[in-house]
């Protein structure tokens, strides 16, 4: 049986004078949104909070993984999961004890997520590995929609793999930044499980049939990588 590559896209660059009917757009086609949560501290960009996730989560029916481009993951936490989200991913470097973040994520009965940032190197998160729900390997430095492809990650991604399959994690390996059509066969190739697109989607041209493109090829490269 083909293991399903699942897409996720990200609504950074999506309109939000009218978010809920470019989630709706796209809502069939896809798997998972992708809400990026920016404080204006951790990264230099600020996006939303809480009440637009609660918004999305009404919008339509598909889960909600929420990534935290914030120092304080932890205070914020209880907010996105009461507004929805399945998933809350953090970045451990900008807690004291990545391990009571996790801790307070299962409590609130939502998957854990470790953000590993590209000049993270993997090493510094294999603590957590065993008890994440999702490794969300960033391939752009955190901040923005539309940047390029950091191809530096591709080997990360490979060795994030090995390091699921060795440690006994369950995790998830999720790729977020730059992938689009020119990129999506290499992060499949490293062995995602899951594939954030923000601008590839989302770019104000034709958002269900940049989705479909996406979807297809996935399929496509999952039937391949089973052979
Ligand atoms: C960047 C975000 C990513 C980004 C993805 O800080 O975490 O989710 O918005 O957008 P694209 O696919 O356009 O790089
Ligand atoms: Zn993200």
């Amino acid at each position: 049986m083909t293991q399903r590559i699942l897409l996720a896209p990200s609504i950074l660059t999506a309109d939000f004078a009218r978010i809920g009917d470019e989630v709706r757009s796209v809502a069939g086609i896809v798997d998972w949104f992708h809400l990026d949560v920016m404080d204006g501290h951790y990264v230099p960009n600020l996006t939303f909070g809480p009440s637009t996730v609660e918004a999305i989560n009404h919008a339509c029916e598909n889960p909600l993984h929420v990534h935290l481009m914030i120092t304080d993951p932890g205070r914020f936490a209880p907010a996105f999961a009461a507004a929805g989200a399945d998933r809350i991913s953090f970045h451990p470097e900008v807690v004291e004890d990545p391990d009571a973040v996790i801790d307070q994520l299962k409590e609130l009965g939502v998957g854990a997520g470790i953000a590993v940032h590209p000049d993270v190197p993997l090493d510094r998160i294999e603590p957590y590995a065993e008890r994440a729900a999702v490794l969300l390997m960033m391939s752009v430095r955190p901040g923005f929609g539309g940047q390029k492809f950091l191809d530096e990650v591709v080997p990360k991604i490979h060795d994030a793999r090995r390091m699921v399959q060795e440690t006994g994690s369950r995790a998830d390996i999720e790729v977020d930044g730059g992938v689009n059509s020119s990129t999506i066969d290499r992060v499949v190739d490293a062995g995602v499980d899951i594939v954030v697109a923000g601008s590839a989607i989302f770019n104000g041209v034709d958002a269900p049939a940049a989705a479909k493109k996406l979807r297809e090829r996935l399929d496509v490269l999952a039937a391949s990588r089973d052979e």
